[in-house]
């Protein structure tokens, strides 16, 4: 009985992975909690092999989507990134371009996750509000004049809240793929 299993399994895998078109890719993954400052207030936060958003994805059908995190509530905590989807070999884009950068736009709030979720869950409910910042590519600015917060918890001159940029070559074409993972709010990208 055994062994006529997994010979079935077997003659399923043999037929399934001939038709299977997509190419398979390996990415390795360094999943942690660390502290980071990205609008200037230091919080846990979730990173993908030491950034947040994690590096972009790369699997097999054209476009851009995002990938985000369900276990719980850990979109709050920034387990997100982008994912360029390649086009076929011999398949070219109708446009044309020498590269391409991924802007993720995300609302930011600095209580953790379990105490949104610990709201959320309560009687009577307790709604999480206004994110404290918006974050473009995991970068934001929060004012740290209009809190009182421990010595060092929000530092405007922290380098890793300084403003996302992408450096440009004059004369190249450059496609940006953007993409909103707000919440509440939809967002105007100009
Ligand atoms: C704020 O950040 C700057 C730059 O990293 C650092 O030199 C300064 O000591 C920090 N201030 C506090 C209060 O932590």
């Amino acid at each position: 009985m055994v062994l006529k299993l997994l010979s079935s399994c077997l003659f399923i895998c043999l037929i399934y992975v001939p038709l299977a078109v997509a190419r398979i890719r390996y990415h390795k993954w360094e999943v942690k909690y660390e502290l980071k400052s990205p609008d200037c207030y230091k919080k846990l936060v979730i990173t993908i092999n030491g950034g947040s958003p994690g590096p972009p994805s790369l699997p097999n059908k054209a476009g851009t989507n995002v990938y985000h995190a369900h276990y719980g509530m850990q979109i709050g905590a920034r387990l997100y990134g982008s994912i360029r989807v390649s086009l076929p070999d011999g398949v070219s884009e109708p446009f044309a371009y020498g590269y391409d950068r991924s802007i993720i736009l995300t609302d930011w709030y600095h209580k953790s996750i379990s105490e949104q979720a610990v709201g959320l869950s309560s009687i009577p409910f307790v709604w999480v509000g206004e994110p404290q910042s918006l974050l473009i590519q995991g970068k934001g600015k929060f004012d740290c004049t209009s809190v009182s917060s421990p010595a060092g918890v929000c530092n405007a001159s922290n380098p890793e809240c300084s403003p996302y940029s992408i450096t440009v070559i004059p004369g190249k074409t450059y496609r940006l793929r953007v993409a909103s993972l707000t919440g509440c709010h939809p967002l105007v990208f100009k």
